[in-house]
């Protein structure tokens, strides 16, 4: 028998469990002849090489995450009957950093959005929080989506991201103002992961035992505070350690440093979104703290993190649809759209039965009436195909009024929003400006915007000067100047 020189005492094997024989030499015809078919080690090797990877999300490429627990502190049995905001309540979480634009591999520092994904396992099924690190949004029709990602992404032609492209669909789609300002402001670069802040930005609805209504929107206030870092800093960072973020994470984790979140929920009262001065359901809007403050909810802490990357984040699959008992969606039509787009997305990106995953498993038991497809790596034995049934195999059928609902009627449209009193493209983004911003962060958020506007040729510039100065005068102004070298 050949002697086993591996430095494993057991070797390896294929993926059917049987021992193999070399990870090291190929079999052939003697030491210098060809390669022979049956050697199947080598060919199983090569194949599943070939399939190793699983397509990219098409937004929100480039992230890692950890795992932790949310513990429920305050009482908010008022507002909710989710399980697991009643107080006490400890539920295992994994959250997901991530850039927008960018691609896989791309830097962690390049100025952009980033991606707060959670997953609670809650003993409801899981709820999945899928949100940002800013409380607005650039749209609000899921129509234009698409065509927002592409112009963020790279030319058809040369492959390249293009400033004019970015500035093409913004300047055309002036709701993007407050988003945009945000994000061209400081914390459009984030220090870490650890220190920003997460929010659901979409306003969601919460239900009560006794069925009253109330809308919520979801803050989540870093402990470790909120700190970012210089355009400069982040373009060093871009090149010489792209992966800043996501080493800063698994190691704060690793030393047992480990990162904490208070969830803070704004309340509005049911009936008080039908005349609040903006519409509460416009993803490009805020609510003023002054009009709706903070209330705490509890907190988040991560502790964990991966043992596999690609089982655990890769493979992780987050959707806005997956509510629990005690809340729900509101008019917001992003969110409506969203409602949709998750879970298809990841029935392509990761397979028909992703969420049979452990990393996508909820931690109660699944009685789904949907069977089989790919990958089904379940057994549900020989119980009932379909329901109802005879045979004792639970459904479910609930009928009449649904406890998360809102009242809509009219006629089919295609239309913007119906405004509210204050409502405008502008507005909250020349507040930003004028109002939050100080003379430091103003100069820094000209200086960036004038930067990002480098390159971009007639008649976008044009049009983009005109979009800051509807933001605040001086503002356009300035960027127009610095742009022109005045
Ligand atoms: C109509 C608007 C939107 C659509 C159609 C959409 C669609 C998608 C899709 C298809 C993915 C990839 C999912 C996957 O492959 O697993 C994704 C990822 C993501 N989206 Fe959206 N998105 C929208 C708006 C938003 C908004 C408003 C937010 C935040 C408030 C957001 C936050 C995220 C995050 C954080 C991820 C990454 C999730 C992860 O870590 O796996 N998206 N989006």
């Amino acid at each position: 028998m050949a002697e086993n020189t591996s430095g494993h005492a057991t070797g390896s094997t294929t993926q059917a469990g049987i021992p193999a024989v070399s990870d090291r030499n190929s079999l052939t015809v003697g030491a210098d002849g060809p390669i022979v078919l049956h050697d199947h080690h080598l060919v199983e090797t090569l194949q599943h090489f070939n399939r190793m990877n699983v397509p990219e999300r098409r937004p929100h490429a480039k992230g890692a995450g950890a795992f932790g627990e949310f513990v429920a502190t305050e009482d908010m049995s008022k507002y909710t009957k989710a399980a697991l905001f009643q107080k006490g309540a400890t539920t295992e979480t994994l959250l997901r950093f991530s850039t927008v634009a960018g691609e896989i591999g791309s830097p962690d520092t390049w100025r952009d959005v980033r991606g707060f994904a959670l997953k609670f396992y809650t003993s409801e099924g899981n709820f999945d929080l899928v949100g940002n690190n800013t409380p607005v949004f650039f749209l609000r029709d899921p129509m234009k989506f698409p065509h927002f990602i592409r112009s963020q992404k790279r030319l058809p032609d040369s492959g390249l991201r293009d400033a004019t492209m970015q500035w093409d669909f913004w300047t055309h789609n002036p709701e993007s103002a407050h988003q945009v300002t945000y994000l061209m402001g400081e914390r459009g670069l984030p220090k870490t992961w650890r220190e920003m802040n997460g929010y659901g930005s979409h306003t969601y609805m919460w239900v009560n035992e006794a069925g009253e209504k109330f809308w919520v929107k979801y803050h989540f206030m870093s402990q470790q505070g909120v700190h970012n870092i210089s355009g400069a800093e982040a373009d060093a960072l871009a090149g010489t350690d792209a992966e800043h973020h996501r080493r800063d994470l698994f190691d704060s984790i690793k030393e047992g440093n480990f990162p904490k979140w208070d969830l803070h929920v704004q309340i509005m009262p049911y009936e008080e979104a039908k005349t609040y001065r903006f519409n509460p359901f416009d993803l490009t809007k805020v609510w003023s703290l002054k009009d709706y403050p903070r209330t705490k909810v509890g907190t988040l802490t991560l502790n964990r993190n991966p043992e596999n990357f690609f089982a655990e984040i890769e493979q992780a699959a987050f959707s806005p649809a997956n509510m629990v008992p005690g809340m729900g969606m509101s008019p917001d039509k992003m969110l409506l759209g969203r409602n949709f787009a998750y879970a298809d997305a990841q029935r392509y990106r990761i397979g028909t039965n992703f969420q049979q995953l452990p990393v996508n498993k909820p931690k109660v038991p699944v009685h789904t009436y949907s069977f089989e497809g790919n990958m089904w790596v379940e057994s549900t034995g020989a119980r009932s195909y379909y329901a109802p049934n005879s045979f004792g195999d639970s459904w479910s059928d609930e009928t009449g009024p649904v406890d998360n609902s809102w009242e809509s009627d009219g006629d089919l449209v295609r239309s913007a929003y119906t405004l509210h009193a204050e409502d405008d493209d502008f507005g909250q983004a020349g507040t930003l400006v004028r109002d939050v911003y100080n003379d430091a962060q103003r100069a820094e958020l000209a200086d960036t915007v004038a930067g990002a506007l480098s390159g971009v040729i007639e008649p976008v510039l044009s049009n983009a000067f005109q979009y800051w100065k509807n933001v605040d005068a001086d503002l356009g102004a300035t960027i127009e100047a610095k742009v022109k070298g005045a």
